[in-house]
């Protein structure tokens, strides 16, 4: 119903749907991990700070060799994200080996992102300086941005020595936080939008339209939600350590809300922020 992949500015392509591991615990990532792998996730979404970076690449490595002829690591597609206090040439350079370390089982990262821009032009700089070197080396497949707005996307866009755009903005994204004009510059600049949180993190599965549309469509709300995340061309991020969920949430992409549907769900737009809103962060000029 949907393309099962989207194609990056970088030539390379991502799976549409991704197991997001915030707030997994260390003690089961390694698990739900493969247990996503063997459902059929092929992007998992982790982070320096989420602190399993470790156990979700033992978990691809672990699934790569369970049968290395159907198990591809070209078929795989693992993130990791650069916190605001490496951002710098220097320390993002470090954090990167750091990552490349834990990734060592899985030969290269497909993708990195600069966790937000909460810091200041230069370390901005220096950090993006850092990742397009990675890229060379080769042990770094994609690189890209999280929680930056049309502000921050712009300063990045204007580096004079840019050689490599952002393939990806990661940013909270659903019905009740759509953030429209972003998304839309992002498009407009082929940066692929990662919508996290699309699930609302749980807090709207009481709301009364998004219950009729389960009902409507024989779907759970969280289907209902990840749907109208690819209904809007995302790359979308659902989370859950649930074993039971994984599969749903997955094949949330096996219909189609109609037009008017999705339009009602846009309808609940009202800036609701599930967690922090780095998109608005100063730029030094406004500090
Ligand atoms: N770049 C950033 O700053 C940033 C920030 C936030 C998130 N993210 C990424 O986006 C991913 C997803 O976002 P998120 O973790 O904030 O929240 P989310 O995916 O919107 O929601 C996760 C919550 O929904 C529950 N859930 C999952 N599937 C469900 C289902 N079928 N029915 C009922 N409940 C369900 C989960 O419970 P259980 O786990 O208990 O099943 C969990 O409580 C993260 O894991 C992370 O990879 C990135």
């Amino acid at each position: 119903m949907f393309p099962k992949f989207h194609k990056l500015n970088s030539g390379h392509k991502i799976p549409s749907i991704g197991l997001g591991v915030y707030l997994t615990p260390v003690s089961i990532a390694k698990e739900i991990s493969l247990d996503g792998l063997e459902t059929g996730y092929r992007h998992i979404d982790s982070a320096q700070v989420y602190k399993n970076e470790s156990e979700v690449c033992d978990a691809i490595a672990e699934w790569l060799k369970k049968d290395p002829s159907t198990n591809k690591r070209e078929d795989i597609f693992y993130t990791t994200k650069i916190f605001d206090s490496d951002h710098g040439y220097e320390l993002t350079k470090k954090a990167i080996e750091v990552s490349l370390e834990r990734a060592k089982g899985i030969d290269y990262i497909d993708l990195i992102l600069m966790h937000s821009p909460r810091s200041d032009y230069e370390r901005r700089h220096g950090s993006w300086l850092a990742l397009q070197e990675a890229v060379a080396s080769g042990k770094v497949k994609n690189i890209g941005v999280s929680n930056y707005g049309i502000k921050h996307l712009k300063e990045l866009l204007a580096y004079p020595d840019l050689k490599i755009k952002p393939a990806i903005n990661q940013i909270e994204i659903h019905p009740w936080l759509t953030r429209t004009e972003l998304a839309a510059f992002c498009q407009t600049e082929g940066i692929v939008v990662e919508a996290y949180s699309p699930l609302v993190r749980g807090q709207k599965f009481d709301d009364e339209l998004l219950l009729s549309l389960a009902k409507k469509y024989s779907k759970t709300t969280a289907q209902i939600l990840i749907n109208w995340s690819l209904s809007k061309g995302y790359v979308t991020l659902p989370k859950t350590v649930t074993k039971s969920r994984l599969l749903p949430n997955l094949e949330s992409d096996q219909f189609k809300l109609s037009p008017e549907d999705i339009k009602a769900l846009d309808a609940k737009d009202e800036y609701f922020v599930t967690g922090w809103d780095p998109t608005v962060y100063p730029l030094d000029n406004e500090k």
